[in-house]
């Protein structure tokens, strides 16, 4: 690999309003995106929303249709090349061989990018990544957890300045995910910048920064706080019985934006803080039911926005490229 120092910059991706169409659907719209160096930051949405996509744009995988920027500082329009050498990509796919073992795998991958000292570039992915122990175990026999470990020792091998790491934790028990997050957090704290795309809110909640992204547009950015704050939402948590039904009955209530049932409580969440409350305390009066006020999570955001988009598109208001309402 090379070893020529990239040039520095303030971030580690700085891309302006791209655009990506495939045929004729406006799949990224409009994207804007700053990541921190040494910053995780999460990107979510959707299924389909554009998130593998952008991701693909932003390291100069692929072209886009405009706009512009920088990823570690090379243009991510004429440098993809330079891109590719200090950026891990770790792709959505488990794409290892399941008839090798970890580190012929490993070995293999150091053999297509070309890597001088191959057996220790290996064995230092091992160690970093706690593989060392199972290096000659076949990759077809891991559980999810240590293969997407395996994923990212390959991705790492290189020593990249960026990851990219697409949905790295799909379909992982949440005790690897633990694991795999600790990893993230060691790795940021020294020095590397991570963008990963997840529909886990727990791992959003773990993110310096996050950004939802719906039908290809960008949101909301910032950190958890900023996110939740942007929408001004308030919710109250109600506890009893048959909360469907009463979610049902409250979602075309004034004051109530959002109705969702989380396990044991509904959440009805609204911007019109009195209204809300008003509207909460007379479903509840005289009813086997109690409601408290607690704090807007992520999740009741991401609910929201989505909705939000939605009825734009249900309305026309934004009209896909195609002509076509979105219906799903
Ligand atoms: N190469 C391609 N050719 C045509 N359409 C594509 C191509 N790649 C993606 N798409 C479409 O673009 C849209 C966005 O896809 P993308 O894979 O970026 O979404 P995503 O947010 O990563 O979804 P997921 O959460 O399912 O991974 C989808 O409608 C998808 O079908
Ligand atoms: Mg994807």
């Amino acid at each position: 690999m090379s070893t020529s120092t990239p040039p520095t910059g303030d971030y580690a991706i700085d891309v302006h309003n791209l655009n990506k169409h495939f045929g004729n659907k406006h799949v990224v719209n409009d994207v804007s995106l700053r990541v921190g160096r040494g910053e995780i930051f999460g990107f979510l949405g959707p299924n389909g929303s554009g998130k593998t996509t952008s991701i693909r744009l932003m390291c100069g995988l692929l072209t886009p249709d405009s706009g512009s920027g920088t990823c570690l500082g090379y243009d991510i329009l004429r440098e993809s090349a330079q891109i590719k050498r200090h950026v891990g990509y770790m792709t959505q796919r488990f794409s290892y061989w399941e008839d090798l073992t970890i580190r012929e795998n490993l070995d293999f991958v150091a053999r297509i990018y070309q890597m001088p000292k191959r057996r220790e570039a290996v064995d230092r992915a091992l160690e970093s990544l706690g593989l060392a122990s199972r290096a000659n175990q076949l990759t077809g026999a891991l559980s999810g957890g240590w293969k997407q470990r395996l994923a990212l020792a390959a991705c790492m091998l290189h020593e990249p300045e960026l990851l990219l790491l697409d949905e790295p934790t799909a379909g992982v028990d949440p005790t690897a995910r633990r694991d795999f997050w600790e990893e993230l957090h060691r790795l940021a704290a020294r020095g590397i910048s991570v963008l990963v795309s997840t529909h886990y809110m727990d791992e959003a909640e773990r993110c310096h920064k996050l950004a939802y992204i719906a039908y290809g547009k960008l949101l909301t950015q910032g950190t958890a706080s900023e996110v939740i704050a942007g929408q001004n939402l308030e919710t109250w948590a109600i506890h009893g019985e048959r909360l469907s039904a009463l979610a049902a009955q409250l979602r075309n209530a004034r004051g109530i934006d959002q109705t969702v049932v989380f396990g044991s409580a509904l959440h009805a969440s609204g911007r019109d803080h009195a209204a809300l409350a008003a509207a909460v305390a007379r479903a509840v009066e005289g009813q086997p039911l109690r409601a408290e006020r607690i704090d807007t999570g992520l999740e009741d955001v991401f609910i929201y926005l989505m909705s939000q988009v939605k009825d734009n598109y249900a309305n026309g208001d934004q009209k896909r490229s195609d002509g076509r309402g979105v219906t799903k």
